[in-house]
Order: C-alpha cells, then sequence, then structure tokens
C-alpha cells in the first residue's frame, strides 16, 4: 500500500476512536442531565465510532501495514446547553466527512482501488450520520 494512503487510515484510527471519546462525553453529560433516550443515542453512536476505527485496523492488517496506536486526545467539548452535544456532533461529522474524503483522494491518486472500495462504506456511513445530526437538531429545536 501507498505509504501516504497508509499514514492517512493510520492516523484515521486515531481520530475514530476520538469520536468515541467524544461521544461517550456527550452521552455521559446527557446521562447526568437525565435524559436517557439521549444517553443512549450516543452510547450506540460512540460503541459504533469504535468499531469504524476497528475496521480500519483490520483492513491496515490485512494489508501487511503495521498498526501504530497513538494517545487519544481528551474530549474538549464545552457542554453547557442540552443543544450543545447535538450542534459539536454534526459539526464533528461533517469534519469527519472531509477526512474521509481526503483519504479517498488520496488512493485515488494512487489507483488504489481496493482502498477506495473499502472507503466506500465510510463515505456513505458519512452521509448518514451527517443526516441523523442534522436530523436531531432540527427536532430538537422544533421542540425546544
Ligand atoms: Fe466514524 Fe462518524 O465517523
Amino acid at each position: 500500500m501507498d505509504k501516504k494512503v497508509a499514514k492517512l487510515l493510520n492516523e484515521q484510527i486515531n481520530k475514530e476512536m476520538y469520536s468515541s471519546y467524544l461521544y461517550f462525553q456527550f452521552a455521559n453529560y446527557y446521562h447526568e442531565e437525565g435524559l436517557d433516550g439521549f444517553y443512549n443515542w450516543y452510547y450506540v453512536q460512540a460503541k459504533e465510532e469504535m468499531d469504524h476505527a476497528l475496521l480500519m485496523m483490520q483492513y491496515l492488517q490485512n494489508n501487511n501495514v503495521a498498526v501504530t496506536l497513538e494517545a487519544i486526545a481528551k474530549p474538549d467539548k464545552t457542554l453547557e446547553a442540552l443543544v450543545d452535544p447535538l450542534k459539536e456532533g454534526q459539526t464533528h461529522e461533517r469534519y469527519v466527512t472531509g477526512l474521509i474524503h481526503t483519504i479517498y483522494e488520496a488512493a485515488y491518486e494512487e489507483k488504489d482501488f481496493r482502498t477506495m472500495k473499502f472507503l466506500d462504506w465510510f463515505v456513505e456511513e458519512q452521509g448518514e450520520e451527517e443526516k441523523n445530526a442534522s436530523d436531531m437538531l432540527a427536532r430538537f429545536e422544533l421542540f425546544g
């Protein structure tokens, strides 16, 4: 595998794990606020993000690329209002979409069709996650 593509995928493992941490922070916040439905939503999202990281780790290993695990940053979002995780979540998913597209672009440039195919699922998944984040926010604002 091309070194640049491998490096980007390896970095993405860390970013997916950070996403998982971030969503656990959101889940914990809602738990403390007594909103069990929102807690559960982000708890499930957090586990999904960890699955994304594991898929990438497995993909690199299946292609004989050694995986380097870096420190996961502390979730740094300030949550003061009940709507804050939803807003931060939407911003974060848009950011992640950009990251996935950057890896896709690198794979495309290298004619790494296998990685493009692997990433197709993530491209679609990001579309879904952005939609979910927008829908959650729209409903929250609608009902207050
Ligand atoms: Fe795995 Fe929504 O990023």
